[in-house]
This record gives C-alpha cells, structure tokens and sequence, in this order.
C-alpha cells in the first residue's frame, strides 16, 4: 500500500533529487502533483528543479561526503538519481545500511554511471547485441585496438560523458590522436579512459521507455512505451518524435532487449528485484537487426517528447513507478519534440518571439529556467502534436526556431 503524507509536516513523504536539469524539474513537478515534498538537489544554485521543489540544496554530488552528510541531514524516503555524475558507492554504502532507498537501485545507478559498467553488463553478462568495443587508457592502446578489429569508421568516447561530450567518430587513421585528444578534454571527470566502438550503420536509433511498476498483489510489472525516434547531432539530441513506426520483429527484440537490461538493473544489492522507475532504453534497428546501445535508469532527454505525447509523460510515470503507484503508458497522440539552443554565452539571457512560436498549430513549449546560456546548451524545448507524426515534427521545428534567445 502506497501513503503519502503532507509536505512540510511531521509525516511528509519525501523525495531527494540529485541532480535538477530540465528532466529533474519535470520529475519534480510530477512529484509536487501527488503531494510530495521534494528536495532538489545540484552542484549550482537555481538549476531549472531547484525553482520548483520546496527544498534546495546545492552540494558536489561527486563528493562522498557531502552526499551523505546531506542525506543524513534531510533523510527522504527516496533518492532519484537525476545525472550520472554522483558518488554512486556512498549510494551503495547508504542503501545496504537501509538509510534510503535509492530509485531504481544503488547497483544501477552505480553501473550505468559510466559506460563500462553497463556495456560489460549488457554485452558480456545478459550477451545482448552491442557494437563490437574495447576500454583503451592512453591513445597507444586506442591505436592497438582499432588495428585488432574494431577497424574503421569507430566511434570514441571518455567512459564518463554524456550528450555527446568528448565523442567523435573517427574515418580513418589521421583522425585517431585527434580523437584522444578531444576525449581528454571533454571527459565529465578526466580518469583518461576512453571506449572505441565499430560504428553501427543503422538505419534509426530509438529510445524504448520501459517502466517497471507494482501491480496491485504487489508484483512488478515491466510496461512499455511506444518507440521514440530521434536524431543526434554530434552525440547530442536535437529533436524526437513518437511514434517512431517499427516492423513488428525489430520492435519485439527492442523490448525483449528492454527487458533483459531493466530486469537486471531492477536487482537490487540483496539480489530482489526490488527496482521500480522508469528506464530509457537507447536501442540502433537496421531492417530487423537491433542493438543495444545504452540504458539511462531514469528518465530520457528524447522522452521530452511524451511530455504532448503520453496520457503520462515520462516524468509522471517516474513519479508513479517509484511511488509503487499504477501507470498508464498508453499513448494519446502522435508528436514530437524540437531543443532550443541557448545560441549565445551570457547569464540571464531573454527569449524574444515565444507568443510567435506557440502560434504554430498544437504546439506548447518549456523554458527551462537556466540561469546561464551556452551555445550548445540545452535552454527549452518546443512541443506538438498532430495525427501524422510528420507534420508534428515539422511544427515542432518551427516552434522551436521562432524563439530567439539574445543577451538581455
Ligand atoms: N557505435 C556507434 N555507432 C553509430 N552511432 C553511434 C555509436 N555510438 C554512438 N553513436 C551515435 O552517437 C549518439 C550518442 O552516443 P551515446 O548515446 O553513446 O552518447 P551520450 O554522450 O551518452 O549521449 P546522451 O547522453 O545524449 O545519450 C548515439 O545516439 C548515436 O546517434
Ligand atoms: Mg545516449
């Protein structure tokens, strides 16, 4: 039985983000909705979660320490893992104990903190489809396992990166020192390792949200989501669309891959299957060959899109799951998702042209708060919907390129 008590009072139900990006405040609100009294957790004042939840604290979440200080101090009954970046052994230590329960697990949140850990999971403990791989620590290995197969084109990327940071795909033999090299500058914490890929030709890639939630005897449930496509531009997500239109063999590989990966990190440390949450599955499909590519155990920068989408979006879903509430993943219409780019480098940056952009048909929009804008930093997001996912994708690109940010 799920009780939620009042926020702000002796029997408050409380929930612990860490990290509050534009994902974590929609989490956040959703959590808000059902009487949740949150707590919003980054490694800088004001991020987008911190101005909607009832608590901030800026800490650095990497620091062991101070990640148990703080939830020692504060003591919620859920921590929800919002970046990759934490310091996921303390998480470990802290949930073995049975201080806090951690969302979907701590042994998830540790092996999908950077890429080796969950490549070795999904390719050499569940043998799913992955790209062929190698772990190099200095640009001599890099070189020897390229020649030992990997081959040309690959693709290198730092083991702790994300959105495409640090990545690059290399052609041929001149780019390979230029590629190190950009993986040691753009690696989130710079321990010099990197993973070299054979570059997959797919024909699209998807995101498969897969929800694992309680039943009403109790039991968890796996449920899915309609497949999210999506396109990437230098490893980063520029816009997604649902549904993305499957042959029916690619799309039950997609969840039966979905499922071996969200089982297995659903285990917690006492080998129950205790892990509930929402998960989003990064899957490559060409014709009916599918291969996993990674999982967050959270939910995903491409499932912006379920926010017009989904009778709950991601962000509800998470909330519900991680609650042992019900959930509901049907879909309610076809649409897409298009980012909005803060375009300049300044702090408290204005967005000119937003009543232009939701004039566009059946279309809404997310500022995220951000309180500095870079070129490439994700600032909002435009929404739409329509029958065909076409004309959705097209207004929501349309949405998106009538907002104009600018220096104030
Ligand atoms: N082996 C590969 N073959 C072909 N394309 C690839 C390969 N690896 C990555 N890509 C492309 O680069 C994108 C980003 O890669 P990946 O998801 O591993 O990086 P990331 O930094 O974790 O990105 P994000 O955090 O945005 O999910 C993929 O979605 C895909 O488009
Ligand atoms: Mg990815």
């Amino acid at each position: 039985m799920t009780t939620i008590g009042t926020p702000l009072s002796p029997h408050a139900t409380k929930v612990m983000l860490l990290g509050s990006g534009e994902l974590g405040k929609e989490v956040l609100i959703a959590l808000q909705r059902l009487g949740v009294e949150t707590i919003a957790v980054d490694r800088y004042d004001h991020a987008p979660g911190q101005q909607v939840a009832h608590h901030a604290r800026t800490i650095t979440m990497s620091d062991p320490q101070q990640l148990k200080a703080l939830i020692e101090a504060e003591r919620p009954l859920l921590v929800v893992p919002e970046i990759e970046a934490i310091a996921t052994p303390m998480l470990e230590q802290l949930e073995a104990a049975g201080t806090v329960r951690v969302v979907p697990t701590a042994r998830a949140a540790r092996l999908t903190m950077d890429r080796e850990g969950i490549r070795r999971l999904a390719a050499e403990t569940l043998g799913l489809p992955t790209s062929p791989y190698q772990f190099c620590d200095s640009l001599a290995e890099l070189q020897a396992a390229i020649d030992a197969g990997i081959g040309f084109p690959c693709v290198v990327k730092p083991v702790m990166s994300s959105s495409g940071k640090g990545q690059s795909k290399i052609d041929g033999p001149v780019d390979v020192q230029k590629a190190w090299d950009y993986a040691m500058a753009g690696g989130r914490v710079s321990h010099g390792r990197v993973i070299v890929e054979g570059f997959i030709d797919f024909d699209y890639e998807i995101t498969q949200l897969t929800v694992r939630a309680r039943g009403a005897e109790g039991q968890i449930e796996t449920h899915f989501c309609e497949p999210i496509g999506h396109i990437q531009v230098s490893g980063d997500y520029v816009e997604s669309w649902q549904p993305h239109a499957m042959q029916p063999a690619a799309l039950e590989k997609s969840r039966q891959i979905a499922k071996a990966v969200t089982d297995n990190l659903g285990m917690g440390h006492d080998g129950q299957p205790g892990g509930l949450g929402l998960f989003g599955v990064e899957l490559f499909v060409k014709g009916g060959q599918v291969w996993f590519s990674e999982v967050s155990p959270r939910p995903h920068d491409t499932g912006l899109v379920t926010l017009t989408t989904q009778v709950q979006s991601e962000f509800e879903l998470h909330a519900r799951a991680i609650l042992g509430l019900p959930v509901n993943t049907a879909l309610r219409t076809p649409g897409a998702s298009a980012v909005i780019y803060g375009g300049v480098e300044a702090q408290g940056i204005v967005f000119d042209g937003v009543d232009d952009a939701l004039r566009v048909p059946n279309t809404d929009i997310r500022l995220f708060g951000k309180p500095e804008s870079f070129t490439k930093r994700r600032m909002g997001v435009a929404l739409a919907f329509d029958a065909d996912v076409e004309v959705a994708r097209l207004n929501a690109k349309l949405a998106a390129s009538r907002v104009k940010p600018r220096i104030a």
